[in-house]
């Protein structure tokens, strides 16, 4: 039988076993430079099979909160690759989540105080988190379709830095209610044209960014992520047909030949069946993927064995666990007890809740 702590090979990238760190945002790069205390962080953390950097910006448009770091210049590869090198040495892989928050954003932390970009020009109703503290995010600029190649060519030329960068692949975020989730979504996109409408335009962006993707650093080196029940309370509402959407873009992602497809079951952070939304048939998109099967949300540690036992996940991911356990792997293994989330260190900040948590003692 199959367990959590087997090895698994995931397209190009062989896992040590199937316990995956979370993407997760913690603000502490400068300037949208990573810094060597994230190399610390990332490199305590390598006995996870897999590692997925935190959500990184493809562009300067792309980004949406104080203190995120970038993946698009040659500054950022060469503060990166301490990083990756951390990780590898220490028997580790590593991927990136590449980042777009699309209407997520505020002017003051864009080019140019330029308005952020999305699918609509409506405003999210939501706050994100400025020089200046929470603020209403801005009013967004509604792309036009002759901007679209543009912005699939960032995607590309961030994949390209990435493995410049020494990591092991890339995730394209396409959850948590950022860019591509509002070009899928037809509670937030309401183009007309090649880009909006039917379920097969909504997910042309999504599909091109991973095509372009693919072809840059290969297939078995890109993996996604998907939330199909999100909404950030209420931030993002559902698509009127989550399953119809999202099975048609797992449909389209089977024959790529992906690393994985890292779902995140019902609300992030939150409840996996969240009051209120449709049923959602998880195991029909499983069926319908021939690759590696990635789950999130909060799963304990007999969650995540039982996933893997039963077959219903290939890989789980931890996401806050991770945080407070450096060596998560070990303490799931020997069913050891975790250390306390210290929630008020997770945003920004130094060394203090981020790489001063402990190690289990032999
Ligand atoms: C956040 O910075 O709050 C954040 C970033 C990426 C996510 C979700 C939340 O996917």
């Amino acid at each position: 039988m199959t367990t959590l702590f087997d090895p698994i090979q995931i397209g190009d990238i062989a896992l040590a076993n199937r316990i995956a760190m979370a993407p997760l945002t913690r603000n502490r790069a400068t300037n949208s430079v990573p810094t060597p205390m994230m190399a610390e962080y990332y490199g305590q953390r390598a006995t996870a099979g897999l590692i997925i950097a935190e959500a990184s910006q493809i562009s300067p448009m792309a980004q949406g909160y104080l203190d995120t770091p970038g993946i698009y210049s040659p500054e950022q590869v060469a503060a990166w690759r301490p990083v990756t090198d951390a990780v590898h040495a220490a028997g580790g892989r590593i991927v990136i989540q590449l980042w777009h928050v699309g209407r997520i954003s505020h002017s003051s932390l864009l080019p140019e105080g330029a308005a952020p970009v999305s699918s609509t020009n409506q405003v999210a109703n939501t706050q994100t988190y400025t020089r200046d503290g929470f603020v209403p995010v801005s009013a967004p600029r509604a792309l036009r379709d002759d901007e679209l190649p543009g912005l699939v060519a960032d995607y590309r030329q961030a994949a390209r830095c990435a493995i410049e960068a020494g990591f092991d692949g890339v995730e394209v975020h396409a959850a948590n209610t950022y860019l591509l989730e509002q070009f899928l979504r037809d509670s937030i996109n309401e183009r007309s044209g090649p880009y909006g409408g039917s379920i097969a335009n909504r997910a042309r962006l999504l599909l091109e960014v991973v095509q372009a993707v693919s072809e840059e650093i290969g297939a078995g080196r890109t993996g996604v992520r998907l939330s199909p029940l999100t909404t950030f309370g209420g931030s993002a509402p559902l698509d009127s047909n989550p399953q119809a959407v999202y099975g048609y873009v797992v449909e389209q992602l089977a024959p790529l030949g992906l690393a994985y497809l890292h779902m995140i079951e019902g609300e992030t952070g939150g409840p996996r069946k969240p009051e209120g939304a449709p049923a959602f048939d998880y195991a029909a998109l499983r069926r319908a993927f021939p690759g590696a099967w990635m789950v999130n949300n909060g799963l304990s540690r007999a969650d995540g064995l039982d996933a893997v036992a039963s077959g219903t996940a290939d890989i789980v991911a931890y996401g806050r666990p991770f945080i407070s356990n450096p060596d998560l792997v070990r303490r799931l293994k020997e069913d050891a007890p975790l250390n306390a989330l210290r929630a008020d260190k997770l945003y920004g900040g130094g060394a203090e809740g981020y790489t001063d948590y402990p190690f289990l003692k032999d």
